[in-house]
């Protein structure tokens, strides 16, 4: 049996990666695959009163990096490690890539104080693929302003947005070895085959 696999979803809010779930579910129960879907910031009781606080209060940039990386110290130690340890197959709505896409590009903190956080909470622990699904901006916001209600992420302007994707696109180019771009503005169909060749390189 193949080693138990770390699979993190990036993208910027509206970029599909809700509609896009189901289909990398699929792809893995169709091979027998045990995994565990969970999320970030979230997975733990403690990580989902964060979220609560994090999608909805203002603060400043400095707690919110804070805050997302306890949440995702939680998370490691509660859940993500525990399941590969035994075995399960770990899919998380976002990781790390979030915070350097979201706190560093889109509000600007530095990046090495962000890099500090991630050696303290996950030195040398990378997801195994990063999948980043990635569109235009105004197509995301037209797919987000058909939601009811838009949390305090969501609110945020286009050129907040273009500053995320960027940032993204960066991380994508900087770590090919763990990075897969998917063009979210694709077809389902053309985008699940795409997914359905990555998984079985996986299994491989
Ligand atoms: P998201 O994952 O998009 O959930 P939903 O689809 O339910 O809206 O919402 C989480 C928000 O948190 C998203 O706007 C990105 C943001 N975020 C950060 O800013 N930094 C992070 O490190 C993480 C994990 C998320």
């Amino acid at each position: 049996m193949n080693k138990a696999r770390f699979i993190t979803l990036e993208g910027i809010d509206g970029a599909g990666k809700s509609t896009q779930l189901p289909l990398i579910e699929a792809a893995l129960k169709s091979r027998g695959i045990d995994y565990l879907m969970t999320r970030e910031p979230g997975g733990t009781p403690l990580g989902e009163k964060l979220r609560e606080i994090l999608l909805h209060q203002d603060m400043q940039p400095e707690t919110e990096a804070l805050l997302m990386f306890a949440s995702r110290s939680e998370h490691l130690s509660q859940v993500i490690r525990p399941a590969l340890e035994r075995g399960t197959w770990v899919i998380s709505d976002r990781f790390t890539d979030a915070s350097f896409a979201y706190q560093g590009g889109g509000r600007g903190l530095d990046y090495e104080k962000l890099e500090m956080l991630e050696e303290w909470v996950h030195g040398g622990f990378q997801p195994d693929l990063t999948l980043l699904f990635d569109v235009p901006v105004e197509m995301a916001r037209q797919r987000l302003m058909k939601n009811a209600s838009l949390d305090r992420f969501e609110h945020e302007r286009g050129t907040f947005f273009e500053k995320v994707r960027k940032a993204y696109l960066d991380r994508a180019a900087r770590f090919p070895e763990r990075f897969c771009l998917i063009d979210s503005s694709l077809p389902l169909e053309k985008i699940n085959v795409k997914l359905e060749e990555i998984i079985s390189m996986l299994c491989l």
